[in-house]
């Protein structure tokens, strides 16, 4: 086993799947949970099957009459107490976390805060669903506009974010009044299990929340299951755009509704005005959080030739300063990568860029005292269009980063992908702040920041970066259908 901090809480290890109100093992050989930092089995949990999914379905599907039928006060206050008891075990969870997913400490700490953000907001939104009376064109008639709940969801969620990416599709999903089932990532369900654990503490009642663990081969009949069950109302994805591409395939013929919050390859400019030492400090943020294993970091640097020296050394001078090692130790900065198809993505990045004429900065190799799974912060300048990295999701420690002239050229390079999720830049210009955030084509756009996420913002992409959007007064109108109401005979 391996080791991390005692819970205060051991009931918040929960190593069985969550189904209607009930923990059950389903009969099923359990799947080792490994910490990617020391290889050690963090616990195991069922390797479950697409017969627990229907069992799951049939489950929310039970439940959905009476959840929906509640007042979305009822249900918030519900939420609330699931929030306050996240809040009340925010070191536990953290702890699970970084046993699980390799992050530091600190990072799990503030996922849980953020994590814990999205019910606490749609627990408030739950009591602001409004419908609408439009002006009619008959004098006899009314036209009116309710919002119901979908009906039964499903989520099938990453291990990069293995409490926020289910909170942002579970706390929506139930304030509106629908149901769900959640299909946490294979390396990461024990945080899925904790915070099921938490609803059941908290109220929520059975049936409303399921949660079906499985590995990586049953995932894909699972999500079969879930695709092309008619119960199933709306699916909720976080993952590849390959993978997204196939759910949304399946998901055709159940004309079901979907969110897809897919890759990203998120461009960061740096024009010739900006705060360079601020620059830097956002580029830090947005490129190693997570040891790059985030849809939105930053893939690609665009750095203009007026600034590009300065901006080069500074980050790389930032980047060595990283302290890299177990999630658990004082002082780290960065865990380690989540598997070893993780690490050879990364070294392979990095030797194409530098085949092709990259110039190494910072980094550059798996950690030469850790091994493993641990990978420097990694800096290479000089990297130009057909390099992998310029068009490759990355998914790990390494900026690349290319010098530019003039802004259309910039504007044009950070566009030049098929993917649409987030994007940032750093200028003092009003004016150029202003035409550079309209022509970017991205979902999001930080200025002057490389931090953009929080529960009140619309987290989400366009392009092949999915659809629909997740947070935010705008994520409850996914779980939601319109329904209009022409009220006839009022004479
Ligand atoms: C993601 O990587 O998909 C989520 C990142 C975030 O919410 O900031």
């Amino acid at each position: 086993m391996s080791a991390f901090p005692p819970l205060n809480d051991l009931k918040l290890l929960r190593t069985q799947a969550y189904i209607d109100g009930r923990w059950t093992d389903g009969g099923r050989p359990s799947l080792d949970v490994i910490n990617p930092a020391d290889n050690c089995i963090v616990g195991s949990v069922p390797n479950l099957d697409s017969v627990a999914a229907e069992q799951a379905i049939d489950a929310a599907a039970r439940a959905f009459p009476a959840w929906s039928a509640r007042t979305g006060k009822d249900r918030a206050n519900l939420m609330r107490k699931w929030f306050d008891l996240m809040m009340a075990n925010a070191d536990d969870l953290a702890a699970l976390m970084t046993a699980e997913q390799g992050k530091p400490l600190i990072e799990s700490k503030g996922e849980v805060t953020y994590g814990a953000s999205f019910i606490e907001w749609f627990a408030e939104e739950a009591k602001r669903v409004s419908g609408d009376v439009l002006a009619s064109t008959w004098t006899n008639r009314r036209t009116v506009v309710i919002k119901q709940p979908v009906g039964v969801c499903a989520a099938i969620t990453p291990w990069n974010f293995p409490i926020s990416m289910i909170t942002r599709k579970i706390a929506p999903a139930v304030a509106a009044g629908c149901t769900i089932v959640v299909k946490p990532a294979e390396q990461t369900p024990l945080s899925a299990l904790a915070l099921a654990e938490l609803a059941h503490r908290a109220g929520i009642p059975a049936g409303v929340i399921n949660v079906v663990t499985a590995d990586a081969d049953n995932a894909v009949a699972i999500g079969k299951t879930l695709c092309a069950s008619t119960v199933v109302r709306h699916l909720s994805f976080t993952g590849s755009t390959p993978v997204g591409r196939i759910l949304m395939e399946q998901c055709a013929p159940t004309v079901k509704r979907i969110g897809l919050e897919l890759g990203g390859h998120a461009p960061f400019i740096v024009f010739e005005d900006a705060d360079i030492d601020a620059a830097v400090k956002g580029a830090l943020a947005s490129k190693y959080r997570n040891a790059g294993q985030t849809c939105v970091c930053t893939n690609r640097f665009y750095a203009h030739d007026a600034i590009y020296d300065e901006f080069v050394r500074k980050l790389a001078e930032g980047a060595a300063r990283i302290k890299v090692g177990n999630g658990f130790d004082q002082g780290v900065m960065q865990g380690p990568l989540i598997d070893d198809a993780a690490v050879e993505k990364v070294e392979r990045h990095v030797s194409d860029a530098i085949e092709k004429g990259a110039r190494l900065l910072a980094g550059g190799r798996i950690h030469p005292e850790l091994g493993g799974r641990f990978y420097e912060p990694t800096v290479l300048a000089d990297t130009r269009k057909g390099m992998t990295i310029m068009s490759e999701e990355t998914f790990g420690p390494v900026s690349a980063v290319t010098r530019f002239s003039n802004d259309a050229e910039v504007i044009a390079a950070a566009n030049d992908s098929e993917f649409g999720l987030a994007s940032y830049f750093y200028s003092r210009d009003i004016g150029r702040v202003w035409r550079v955030a309209e022509q970017l084509q991205y979902g999001m756009v930080g200025i002057n920041t490389g931090a953009i996420s929080n529960e009140v913002a619309p987290f989400g992409g366009i392009k092949q970066s999915g659809m629909g959007r997740e947070g935010s007064k705008y994520g409850m109108d996914e779980y939601l259908d319109i329904k209009y109401l022409c009220m006839g005979g009022i004479e």
